[in-house]
Parts: C-alpha cells; structure tokens; sequence
C-alpha cells in the first residue's frame, strides 16, 4: 500500500486517480511516501524522511520549500496550466470590472431596495446612470507580462475582445511561443510596454528576479491611467510603490487577487481574495494532473513538471 499524505482537501475527481486497492490516502501519517497539497504552507521539517515526492495541485510551488527537497532529492510536481482557463476568465471579468462602473452601480441599485414606486425608480436611474459610465476594451492596448499557459490565454481572449495586445518574457519556453499568437507583438524591455499600455496584467512566478519587479520607478513611467491587474503573486509587486503611484497619481488603477494590509481601501483598487482558481473545475483539474504525477512516479518512476 502507498501512502499518500493529503495536508489540504483535494478533489474528489483526483483522489479516485488513486485506486484504494493500491493507495492509502489520510491528512496524518507517520511514514507517507507522498504530499499532495494546495496551499498549505510547508516547512522543511514538516517533511517526513520517507517522503519522495511532494505533488502540488495548483502553478505556483512558493508554499513548498523547493531548494531543501531538491537538496534531499525529493521532486516537486506542479500543474501548470491545469486552472489556466479559471484564472484568464477572472481577468476578462476584472477587465471589464475595472472600466465598467459594475461594482458602484450595483451597490447604487441595492440603496434602492425598498422603493416601491417603479417610475420614481426609473426617474433616479436616469439621472444617476451618469455617474457609472466607463470605458470599451476594444481598441485599447493589453501589455502581458509573462507568456506562459495563463498569460497566453489571456493575450488570446484580449484580442477576440478587440484589443491590441503586447507581451514581455524574457524567457518565455519554446511551446508557449508556438502557442503565441503572431497579433501579439513582443516587447523587449518592461519599460517601453509600461509606456505604451492601457492595461497591463502580470503572469510571472515569484523567482528573486521578480520579486518587487513592479517598483516605483517603472510605475513612474506608466500611462497616468494605466490599469494594473496582478491575479499572479503579491511579491511580484511592491505593494508601496503602487499605493504611492496611486496616490500621486502616476497609476489609474490597481486590480489584485491579493488584498494586503494597507492596500485595502485605497482609491481605486479593486481587490479579491485569491480566487483566480477557485473554480470546481480548476480544483478538479489540478489534483487529477497532481494525482496522476505522483502515481506516475510512484509506479514508474516518471518525473513530469518538477
Ligand atoms: C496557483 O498557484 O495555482 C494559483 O495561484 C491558485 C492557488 O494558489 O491555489
């Protein structure tokens, strides 16, 4: 029997990857052989001496203490690409959130729930939709930082809005470059796209080369109504720098999945709580991807994503 440490509520669908006749999966054991995990933060000495593989079901692997398992030899599996989908559809979402007055006219329309006069009703609306006017997509310009399975979608479902879209890797992989559509015109430096953008949305991995890459001199050479959207890692972003781009106004906008103390509240943002891949198909998709990883390797060795 292999025994599968679970340390954060997997799904259904990728549990039954491990039939039962061949895995024991429990959130304790003494001996597990794997960790399948989320987001649950993992200490290096949380790691039991029997553990040979630690499968994440999600991208990002900056909850999981990467250099001390390589160290001990033990892979880290991700699943790139597995909520890609949840998380490009939240961005369309905060797109047209960010230029559309939806948040503000919807909690205009609920100060008016106990109006039972519906031409009254109708009377205040006309007079107060001008208030809620916003900006088309189309024919705006999208700066993608970061090309890979997120980002690529995105840029795809930017130009099917109408938009002309920019991209920036630096290392961007050979597969995501084919996968890159010939509309996105590739920019070589962070700066010159940062002067260019209407809108510009983030898809890098916390590395020390990202971390605080979005800094207070970059956001001095934004567009002053440039619209920031970062669903991809607080770190990535200095979180001052943004809040005094904002309040000097050198930045229109900030859009996060990542609200943070101090940040919530201030003018102009627009903040939700990591929820880029909280879909049910997203969560399915990952711990199947997750748990497929780790029966392969337990089975035959393989080692895929690491
Ligand atoms: C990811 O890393 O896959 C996403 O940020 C979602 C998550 O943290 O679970």
């Amino acid at each position: 029997m292999h025994k599968i440490l679970t340390l954060n509520q997997i799904s259904v669908k990728g549990l039954e990857r491990l039939p039962r006749d061949h895995y024991e999966i429990a959130s304790e054991f003494t001996h597990p052989e794997a960790i399948l995990l989320r987001s649950h933060k993992l200490q290096p000495e949380d790691i039991p001496e029997s553990v040979l593989g630690i499968a994440r079901a999600g991208a990002g692997v900056n909850n999981i203490p990467v250099a001390a398992c390589t160290e001990r030899g033990i892979p880290v599996f991700n699943t790139p690409g597995a909520n890609a989908n949840a998380v490009k559809e939240l961005i369309i979402a905060a797109l047209c959130l960010g230029s559309r007055g939806i948040l503000q006219g919807v909690q205009y329309v609920d100060t008016l729930k106990d109006m039972t006069d519906k031409a009254e009703m109708n009377t205040l609306l006309e007079k107060e939709k001008k208030n809620y006017k916003g900006n088309e997509l189309a024919g705006k310009t999208l700066g993608v930082v970061g090309l890979g399975a997120i980002g690529s979608m995105v840029a795809d479902a930017a130009l099917e809005l109408g938009m002309t879209v920019k991209g920036y890797d630096p290392a961007l992989s050979v597969e995501s470059a084919w996968r890159l559509s010939s509309n996105v015109e590739r920019v070589e430096n962070l700066n010159s796209l940062f002067s260019k953008c209407d809108y510009i949305t983030l898809h890098l991995p916390v590395l020390d080369a990202t971390r605080g890459l979005i800094n207070r001199e970059l956001l001095a050479s934004c567009k002053k109504d440039l619209r920031l959207l970062n669903f991809a890692r607080a770190e990535i972003v200095d979180t001052a720098a943004v809040i005094s781009a904002l309040n000097d106004g050198d930045l229109g906008q900030y859009i996060a999945d990542f609200p943070e103390p101090g940040l919530i509240g201030v003018p102009n943002t627009i903040l939700t709580p990591h929820i880029g891949a909280s879909t049910d198909e997203a969560e399915d998709n990952c711990a199947v991807m997750a748990a497929d990883q780790i029966k392969d390797f337990i089975e035959n060795g393989n080692i895929k994503n690491s």
